[in-house]
């Protein structure tokens, strides 16, 4: 195990076989750091520590996504909370593929294939013409556990549903992301003293990963220490944090080319991502000194990643002025960004809702409170934000049709 872990009886610890594969996955990291010179970009750690071959959190084992700790699960997401997201994000959709005439969907990231399955049986419910579901997934861990759901809730419609492991060239269709960009590794960085470091990882002399902060320096000598900034360097974002005092921000080089990826790759349709965050000035806000890195573990947020590498989610926000302009570079339109309270009930989820009897109380009850959770400000609904691209459609949706924020990118 990592000897670098929180007080025993603060989290709940692994079991035996989840400490070892963790423990796999540390010693090949602190080799990495090792052969590396002793210092990993954080961005590499995380991207390890998630999807690292058969021990990575979403790729070996660990349950991830569910309601409560006591099912081993770390945190829930709004298609496991309720299906009456997926019900009423398949009526925007459903307008989406009417407005681009277009007649395929593709998700990234389906987790358990519950998005996957609620939105398969609304399309169907409503009648919508769509000829396939493509999934994309980095862990073959999940694919299992898509497939299981959807041959267990929507078996008549499996059959259109395919699992890619390339991206196409082109595609003409409807792209769905919920809560992807903000499971793709970030850069780190450290304002200290009014210098930038880049913020790595190194072992400590007990075995632990420790933060480990290179200043930049341009034209650094060798043996230095420092991060030559060079062309990767993010200086217009860091330039723009107001101030001198210390600070740790995130950069999203990895969600910024997938974002252009996907935009590049949609000829025509539409490209949904839901997802925690801000617009730039509210994430590289003065007083947000501390970033948004956060790790979930048996529905438990705190801020270590290095706690059971392999074995929790880390994360960060996202940044959406910089997903905006990432579409828009690669040629799509900005289709709509708004809150996922405003989203919902612009697509409908009153209406989804009032499907359900009142007098149905054991069913009523959960799904109404489920929305109020999907919806509230205080709780998924100010947070969460959907920002949409488009390529071939005139005019915006009903989903964005009031409340549309794009104005504060
Ligand atoms: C936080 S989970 C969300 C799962 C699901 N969408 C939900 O809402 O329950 C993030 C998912 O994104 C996937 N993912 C991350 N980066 C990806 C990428 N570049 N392409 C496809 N899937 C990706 C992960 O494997 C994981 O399934």
């Amino acid at each position: 195990m990592n000897p670098k872990a929180h007080e025993p009886d603060s989290l709940p610890v692994p079991e035996p076989a989840a400490l070892a594969q963790s423990e796999a996955l540390a010693a090949s990291l602190r080799a990495e750091i090792a052969a590396a010179g002793g210092w990993l970009p954080f961005e590499r750690y995380m991207e390890r520590a998630l999807y690292a071959p058969g021990l990575g959190y979403y790729s070996g084992g660990a349950r991830k996504f569910g309601l409560f700790a006591a099912d081993g699960s770390d945190f829930v997401t709004a298609p496991e909370l309720s299906p009456l997201f997926a019900s009423t994000l398949a009526r925007a959709l459903a307008e989406a593929l009417a407005a681009s005439g277009t007649r395929a969907l593709m998700e990234f990231g389906a987790g358990t294939g519950k998005l996957a399955a609620g939105i398969l049986l609304a399309l169907d419910a409503l009648g919508v013409a769509f000829d396939s579901y493509a999934i994309v997934d980095l862990s073959g861990e999940l694919r299992a556990r898509q497939r299981e759901t959807l041959e267990a809730s929507a078996p008549h419609l499996v059959a259109r549903v395919t699992w890619l492991d390339a991206l196409p060239a082109q595609f003409e269709g409807v792209v769905i992301g919920n809560e992807v960009l903000d499971a793709m590794p970030v850069r780190l960085f450290a304002r200290k003293d009014a210098v930038w470091h880049e913020r790595g990882v190194a072992v400590n002399a007990q075995g632990a990963f420790v933060f480990s902060d290179r200043p930049a320096v341009s034209g650094g000598s060798e043996g230095c220490g420092c991060s030559e900034p060079g062309a990767h360097w993010p200086e217009g974002v860091l330039a723009g944090i107001e101030g001198r005092d210390d600070y740790v921000a995130e950069t999203h080089d990895a969600a910024l080319a997938f974002t252009r990826t996907v935009c590049t790759m949609l000829v025509r349709g539409a490209a949904f991502f839901i997802d925690y965050g801000f617009p730039n000035r509210e994430f590289y806000h003065p007083q947000r000194v501390q970033g948004t890195l956060m790790c979930h573990y048996r529905h438990r947020a705190h801020d270590d990643p290095f706690l059971y590498p392999g074995l929790q989610d880390i994360t960060a926000h996202v940044e959406f002025t910089g997903i905006a302009q990432a579409g828009i570079d690669a040629g799509a339109d900005l289709l709509g960004y708004t809150s996922q309270a405003r989203f919902l009930m612009n697509a409908g989820i009153t209406d989804v809702l009032s499907e359900i009897d009142p007098g149905d109380v054991a069913r009523f009850l959960p799904a109404a409170n489920a929305v109020q959770k999907l919806v509230s400000e205080s709780e998924m609904g100010e947070l969460f934000k959907v920002i949409a691209f488009s390529r071939g459609i005139d005019g915006t949706l009903a989903a964005f049709a009031r409340g549309d924020r794009s104005h504060t990118l």
